[in-house]
């Protein structure tokens, strides 16, 4: 059996809708549950953020997560295939009536992803102060805790409605199915059979 993490949300959704037409049966979560065994699966629900670190400890053997969502954790996993679903990018915003002021001595950025943030703004050798929070972060510039933002883009509709506009772009991101290195080794036969199925499908 395979234990495969999933992002809460729409991923998630798009993500059993493709296992549902390959293996050709329903894969449903029932209400508020967590974990839905269906051989030959044990799907887990997990925050997005949340997802790497199940593999990484092996709690499961396969995750589906953004891009994005590896590339702030940077770890130690086995990388096998863009689903192309859940895509987006990654990307600085400010205020519509304002640019981002390079000369400053340092600018202040908020941002979910502190290390997408910090390291963008430090290949260009600005300075950067990034300050962490957890949602809502099109918020902190309209009240004057940052200069700008990084955070994930995809319809706009959001920085939109709340007169941010992007700035610069840093990266594009979709969902990728990643595995646990131990796993793939003791498991790869199934690994390798499901990988083979989803690339067909995709
Ligand atoms: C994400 C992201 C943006 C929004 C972008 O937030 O942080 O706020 O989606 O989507 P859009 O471009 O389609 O408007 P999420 O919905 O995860 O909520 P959060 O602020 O609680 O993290």
């Amino acid at each position: 059996m395979l234990t495969v993490a999933l992002p809460k949300g729409r991923v998630a959704e798009d993500s059993l809708s493709i296992f549902e037409k390959i293996f050709d049966k329903k894969f449903v979560f029932e209400d508020r549950k967590l974990i839905l065994e269906c051989e030959p699966f044990r799907f887990l629900l997990v925050r997005n953020q949340d997802v790497p670190m199940y593999v990484l400890h092996q709690a499961a053997d396969l995750g589906i997560v953004g891009l994005d969502v590896l590339e702030e954790h940077n770890l130690d996993l086995v990388k096998l295939l863009d689903l192309g679903i859940g895509k987006c990018k990654v990307c600085v915003g400010i205020k519509e009536d304002e640019e981002l002021d390079y000369n400053k001595p340092s600018l202040k950025i908020a941002s979910k992803m502190e290390n997408i943030a910090r390291n963008y703004f430090l290949k260009k050798a600005v300075a950067v102060d990034v300050v962490k929070l957890y949602g809502s972060i099109e918020l902190a510039p309209l009240v004057g805790l940052c200069d700008g933002i990084v955070d994930i883009v995809e319809t706009g509709s959001t920085m939109k409605q709340n007169g941010l506009k992007v700035v610069e772009e840093i990266m594009s991101s979709s969902a990728h199915l990643i595995a646990n290195k131990n796993s793939f080794i003791e498991k790869k036969e199934e690994i390798l059979d499901l990988y083979h199925k989803i690339s067909k499908f995709i």
